[in-house]
């Protein structure tokens, strides 16, 4: 039984919820998806204990990349570093390499310095709660919330993008800002946050989806004062379309690429395939033609092999690398699709 404080939805407690009116109806609403969350959810990797060098990792794998496209990532990394020490005594560009075709290499710099912080500074034991936990490189409010709740059962509630779509269609209206986090944890089964936290991501991702949700599979339909779309749901990302073209040159086994900057606002450091501005790639046939998106780019990219000889190969950035050494490389993503789109990788 949970007890309501007058309070208790303006400190931001677990207690009463706007959304769902009475203690009756929030006790209904957890019991109902928790239970659909315990017969549905989602088999994957960072279920199988609560282990938070793993769940803040997945966590932050998550942020900004969509489920299907972390789980095999999430197997190789933990593979090559196993433990929070292994990942703090590791070079930065292991760590890049690993991370690489997950894009937003920020976030692999900032686990690193975080995995050096926890092994210097606490021994590698992790913070066990959302407010220490915050203090570390990387973990804002999200992460620290979905860490102390998953691995230590702290009562502390989540939003992510998921979250807030079912805490507006359940309200019936625009819930803003620091609203939302008072909702989430009023809503919050303060006994299984971790398991509420994750039911409510699921809701979200699987049944409460953008546009059309799946209301007939919901469980928590009842408790719904939308039921449908949302009237303002936001209109569709028009993404910009933009070309950019690729030089492939290859010598005996090896390629020919390029350090982008340390300083680079994006992907410093990482390698990749030379790239041609358009008088340079002329007529050259393209080898491949591909799209990748980047954010809110719809890139058309053309790849052409060894063209024009005036094409100068800049000795101070790039580098002949041996084939069998570009896994272990901190390859951008698109660079590591063109190479695997080629069966070069
Ligand atoms: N999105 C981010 N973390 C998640 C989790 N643990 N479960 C479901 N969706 C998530």
């Amino acid at each position: 039984m949970h007890t309501m404080r007058k309070s208790a939805y303006k400190s931001g407690v677990a207690g009463k919820s706007n959304a769902l009116k009475s203690a009756a109806r929030a006790r209904r609403f957890r019991r109902r998806l928790l239970a659909w969350y315990y017969a549905h959810k989602r088999d994957l990797p960072w279920r199988e204990n609560r282990d938070p060098y793993r769940i803040w990792l997945s966590e932050i794998m998550l942020q900004q990349t969509r489920v299907a496209a972390v789980v095999g990532y999430y197997a190789k990394f933990l593979q090559r570093f196993p433990s929070v020490e292994k990942l703090a005594a590791a070079r930065e560009e292991s760590v890049l390499a690993a991370w690489s075709g997950l894009g937003y290499y920020r976030r692999a710099r900032m686990l690193h310095a975080a995995a050096k912080v926890l092994v210097k500074a606490h021994g590698g034991i992790f913070p066990n709660t959302s407010e220490d936990l915050k203090k570390l490189p990387g973990i804002g409010r999200y992460t620290a919330a979905a860490i102390a709740s998953i691995a230590f059962a702290q009562p502390v509630a989540v939003v992510d993008g998921n979250v807030e779509r079912v805490l507006q269609r359940i309200a019936g209206r625009e819930i803003s800002g620091e609203h939302l986090w008072e909702e989430a944890q009023a809503i919050l089964d303060p006994s299984q946050p971790g398991e509420f936290n994750q039911a409510m991501m699921e809701l979200g991702a699987t049944v409460c989806v953008p546009g059309q949700p799946l209301c007939h599979s919901c469980p928590v339909h009842s408790s719904c004062a939308t039921r449908g779309p949302r009237q303002s749901a936001g209109k569709a990302l028009r993404l910009r379309k933009r070309e950019i073209s690729y030089m492939l040159r290859r010598k005996s086994g090896s390629f020919f690429l390029v350090q982008r900057a340390k300083n680079a606002k994006l992907m410093p450091g990482m390698w990749e395939l030379p790239e041609l501005a358009d008088k340079q790639f002329g007529k050259s046939k393209a080898l491949l033609v591909l799209r990748h998106s980047i954010t809110v780019t719809d890139y058309r990219v053309k790849v052409v092999e060894d063209i024009t000889p005036e094409v100068v190969l800049n000795p101070s950035t790039g580098k002949w690398i041996q084939e069998g050494r570009l896994a272990q490389l901190p390859l951008t993503g698109l660079t590591r699709k063109i190479l695997r789109s080629l069966k070069m990788l």
